[in-house]
Parts: structure tokens; sequence; C-alpha cells
């Protein structure tokens, strides 16, 4: 089995905010990420897509291909866009990095030509990063 990685950068505006919560509530948990006025973030994707080469290619997936997915169906929906008030998927969800790296898998999922989606990860800086599996 070969594990192929693609990785994509996007940047993007967001606040964690729960509706259900108080504003005091809401400062206690998520202090300065629930600043009313936005923060921003360089995100990185890397979305891991598993298999063995096709004989014909040497290929688990062509690359171009995959980036090309990953462009029209993520990054395009979320670069330079307000996660909170923009991104169809988000509506209603809390943006975090665990919420948003399940959106993304949803958004991938079925759409991979050849291999499987294995995993993605969503860097939110260089030292914080959410990976997930689709379960
Ligand atoms: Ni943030």
């Amino acid at each position: 089995m070969i594990y192929v990685t693609r990785r994509e950068v996007f940047s993007a505006s967001h606040r964690l905010h729960n509706p259900e919560l108080s504003d005091e509530e809401n400062t206690e948990l998520f202090g300065k990420c629930n600043s009313p006025n936005w923060h921003g973030h360089n995100y990185t994707l890397e979305v891991v897509v598993a298999g063995d080469p096709d004989p014909k290619s040497g290929y688990v997936i062509d690359l171009s291909v995959l980036k090309k997915i990953i462009q029209e169906n993520v990054t395009s929906k979320l670069d330079h866009r307000n996660l909170n008030l923009d991104v169809d998927f988000m509506k209603g969800k809390i943006t975090s990095s665990e919420n948003l790296v399940v959106e993304i898998w949803k958004q991938l999922a079925g759409k991979i030509p050849s291999g499987n989606l294995y995993s993605i990860k969503l860097y939110e800086t260089e030292n914080n990063y959410v990976e997930y599996k689709g379960e």
C-alpha cells in the first residue's frame, strides 16, 4: 500500500462562537478566538490517498488530478473567505479545525478517481493540526 499526499494552502477568517451560549460563556470558552471582529489563519491541508500503483501509469493517483479535485471542491470555496459567513458547508457549525476537517472530508468523499481517501490533515498554525480518517 502506497500513501500519496497532496498539500494545498488557503487563507481564511473566522470566529469561534457558539450561539447557544451567552457572550460571557463564549468569551470564557474561546478567549480571543471569540473576538467579534474575526481573525485569520493561513491553513495548510494535506490530503492522503492510499492504494496500489496502477501497472500502466505507476501512479496510485495522478497528483495533478488530485490537486484539481482539492482546488475545485475545497480550497476555491475556502480561500480568502469568512468561514462563518461565506462557506455553505460550514453554515450553522462552530468553525473549529475539528469541524472544518470533517466537512472537508465530506467535500472530497466519493470524488477520488483512484485509490482511497485515507486521511486529511488540517494545520491551523505550524504547531497545531487535526487529522481525520473518515470515522
Ligand atoms: Ni482561529
